[in-house]
């Protein structure tokens, strides 16, 4: 029994770091380099980076560095043709309230905002690539925990 319980509580700590860890993000900092961004792996200095490229844009980008990350697409577009004029897509510390930072002075206010974060592998990015990468994900969960409730079974 506690050789059992042991063993699925090693699993469970497995399973939990792997949803801890590992998230994965597109990444790219203009309308052009956004057409094929590149999936990057979150930790603090691709989430630094992300900062630097929001402070090019925005006046009160905080200082944050952490350990808690999400992934971001944020893109400025004209609203009379959908022109996209700004793109940023990466991981970010998810302290900083991405979508509600102030314009600096590059930042028209011509310019439509578009702005949504996500949590899961590569989410911020149209392509279905995003969805498949959640999909093998939860049947990776499910393995494990068939294998949790065989133990215990
Ligand atoms: C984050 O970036 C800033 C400015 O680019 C730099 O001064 C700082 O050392 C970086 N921090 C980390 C933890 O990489
Ligand atoms: C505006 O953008 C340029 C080029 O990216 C940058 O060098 C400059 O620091 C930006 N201005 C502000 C106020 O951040
Ligand atoms: C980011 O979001 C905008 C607005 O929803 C979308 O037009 C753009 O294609 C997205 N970028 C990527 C690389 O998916």
């Amino acid at each position: 029994m506690w050789k059992k319980l042991i063993c699925a509580l090693v699993l469970a700590a497995f399973l939990g770091l792997q949803t801890v860890n590992g998230l994965y993000c597109y990444t790219c900092d203009s309308p052009s380099s956004c057409r094929s961004p590149t999936s990057q792996y979150c930790n603090v200095q691709t989430a630094n980076t992300t900062s630097d490229w929001l402070r090019r844009l925005h006046s009160n980008v905080p200082k944050t560095v952490s350990n808690s990350f999400e992934c971001l697409n944020l893109t400025y577009y004209y609203p009379q043709n959908n022109v996209i004029t700004q793109e940023i897509l990466g991981c970010y510390f998810s302290s900083i309230s991405v979508c509600y930072l102030f314009r600096n002075e590059n930042n028209s206010y011509d310019w439509d905002k578009s702005c949504y974060f996500c949590g899961y592998d590569n989410c911020n990015h149209r392509n279905p690539a995003g969805t498949l990468s959640k999909s093998s994900f939860t049947i990776i969960s499910s393995a494990w925990l068939l294998i949790l409730a065989k133990i215990f079974i």
